[in-house]
């Protein structure tokens, strides 16, 4: 039995229906939270994004010296503050970045698909309206889902071993992680945090319309940050090898200028 025309065109929606749904007759039980669970995930994206470039020129140091990102170290380890590396100021900023991790992904949770169906109905969406911001929102579903994987690994290692963020050492775990493991969770990284900068500037409006030039931005730094993060670990990769095949694997660096020798 198919619905008779007057039921089914009995009540035809204005437009404050149609934009805000079937929750606007709610409005009165409306919870607040959505709201601040949408702002805790794009503060703490947007740390993340803007960490990525000071993590970028933290860890391509190594590429003009080992005595550089030695260095690099002992200032956020405080040795210019405390005259000597604090391992618990290590720990301080990798809990940092970590939490920002698990707040962004506990509140980006709730975008996930549920389903096959709902990945398939988004795919279908996606091929469907040729809308470059909803591929991209497809893009950083597939990142966010590969970062989960690798990021907390990554970040595990060095709450556990704050001490062991070292020329030598870093390189020698970049070794043994491989090359193929690394530069998959730098395409997933720059890609989601570069396409996620973009997206919270569209989003609270800090671009103004100006959505096209930013985008056209945001793929030049992405690709940008993907080359320079692939020679970076190519560095570290082969130093590595090079420290593990002479049996020097457990050897830490020993810098030849120390900034901060009395
Ligand atoms: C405070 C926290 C962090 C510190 C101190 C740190 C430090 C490092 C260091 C020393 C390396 C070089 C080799 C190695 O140990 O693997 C590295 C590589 C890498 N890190 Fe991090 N990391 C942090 C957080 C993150 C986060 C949150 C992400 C991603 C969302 C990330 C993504 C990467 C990637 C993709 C590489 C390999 C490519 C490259 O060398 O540029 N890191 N990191």
């Amino acid at each position: 039995m198919t619905t008779p025309e007057q039921i089914k065109f009995a009540h035809t929606p204005a437009g404050d229906e149609v934009i805000a749904g079937v929750t606007l007759k709610d409005a009165k039980r409306a919870s607040k939270w959505p709201a601040y669970v949408d702002v805790a995930q794009s503060v703490t994206g947007a740390i993340l994004g803007l960490f990525l470039f000071c993590h970028m020129a933290f860890t391509s140091s190594i590429q003009v010296s080992k005595d550089l990102f030695w260095n690099l170290i002992q200032v956020s380890g405080g040795t210019p503050v405390f005259g000597e590396e604090q391992v618990w100021l290590h720990f301080v900023f990798v809990g940092f970045i970590t939490l920002c991790v698990i707040i962004h992904a506990l509140c980006a949770l709730r975008r996930f698909p549920t389903s096959y169906k709902q990945y398939r109905d988004i795919r279908a969406h996606v091929k469907f309206v040729h809308h470059t911001d909803s591929t991209l929102w497809l893009i950083q579903l597939i990142t966010a889902v590969i970062l989960t994987g690798t990021v907390f690994p990554h970040v595990m290692g060095m709450l556990t071993s704050p001490h062991d963020i070292d020329p030598n050492l870093s390189s020698v775990h970049t070794y043994h992680m491989g090359m193929i493991w690394t530069l998959i969770f730098l395409v997933a990284t720059e890609l989601h945090g570069m396409i996620g900068l973009y997206r919270v500037a569209v989003k609270w409006d800090v671009i103004k319309g100006r959505a096209h030039g930013l985008r056209k931005a945001m793929v030049i730094i992405s690709l940008a940050m993907i080359a320079c993060g692939s020679l970076t670990a190519w560095t570290y990769y082969s130093n590595g090898k090079e420290l593990v095949e002479n049996g020097q694997a457990a050897t830490r660096y020993v810098p030849t200028q120390n900034w901060f020798a009395k």
